[in-house]
């Protein structure tokens, strides 16, 4: 998803600073304090607009959220929505999800959202997918032991690959939806490409997985 470029976005994020963390690397390890409390940590890696982090944010005071997107405009518009509902348990940040080591210590983050994920449909482009072996070994790393990867999307050759992709890495599938909105999955926060294709009557694809 490529979104136009907003006016005004990277002086709306840097004004903002109890949300958006501009300096994330200087954190490492430090999250906790930055939250103030010692509540599970959360994280959405492609968080995009923000529904689903704010979502999930509301409706779980007790766990801190942290969305991760790489585009700033995008930012912008998720910032949008913690400032109208003024979450204290959620930061976002600006950085690319293939250096989470670089801004989180070793077994810092409690569960890990990917929604919706680019497919890079390409072969030659499967490296650049948030469910490649390269980022499972970054989110291995920063979460616990047997840490938790929540997965949904709409795009079924996505999910196949992931399915195998995590198989392939030794993770464990603990439960598997093919139709999530035709199941009954209690407590679903829609993501803003959720709903777009559900109203379009795409199935929506679900797994938890974790690392053994
Ligand atoms: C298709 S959108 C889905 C957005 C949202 N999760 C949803 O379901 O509505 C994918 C998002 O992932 C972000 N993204 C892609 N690659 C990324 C990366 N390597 N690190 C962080 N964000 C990334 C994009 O900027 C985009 O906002």
């Amino acid at each position: 998803m490529r979104v136009r470029k907003r006016k005004g976005a990277e002086a709306m994020l840097a004004e903002n600073p109890q949300y958006v963390i501009l300096d994330p690397e200087s954190y490492k390890g430090k999250w906790r304090e930055v939250f103030g409390n010692d509540n599970p940590i959360h994280i959405e890696v492609g968080s995009g607009k923000g529904r689903f982090i704010t979502g999930m944010a509301a409706a779980h005071p007790e766990i801190n959220y942290i969305g991760i997107d790489i585009q700033l405009s995008v930012l912008s518009y998720a910032l949008d929505r913690v400032l109208e509902q003024d979450l204290p348990n959620v930061k976002l940040l600006r950085v690319d999800g293939s250096s989470l080591t670089t801004y989180f210590a070793d077994q810092e983050i409690d569960r890990l959202y990917l929604n919706f994920s680019d497919p890079w449909p390409k072969k030659k482009h499967a490296k650049r997918r948030l469910t490649y072996k390269s980022f499972l070994e970054t989110y291995q790393q920063i979460l616990p032991e047997k840490g938790e990867l929540h997965f949904k999307t709409d795009n079924r050759g996505l999910f196949e690959y992931s399915l195998a992709s995590f198989s392939q890495y030794g993770m464990v599938l603990e439960q598997v939806w093919l139709d999530l909105h035709d199941s009954d999955y209690e407590g679903n926060i829609m993501t803003e490409y959720e709903e777009k294709f559900s109203q379009k009557g795409q199935p929506i694809y679900r797994v938890e997985a974790r690392f053994a």
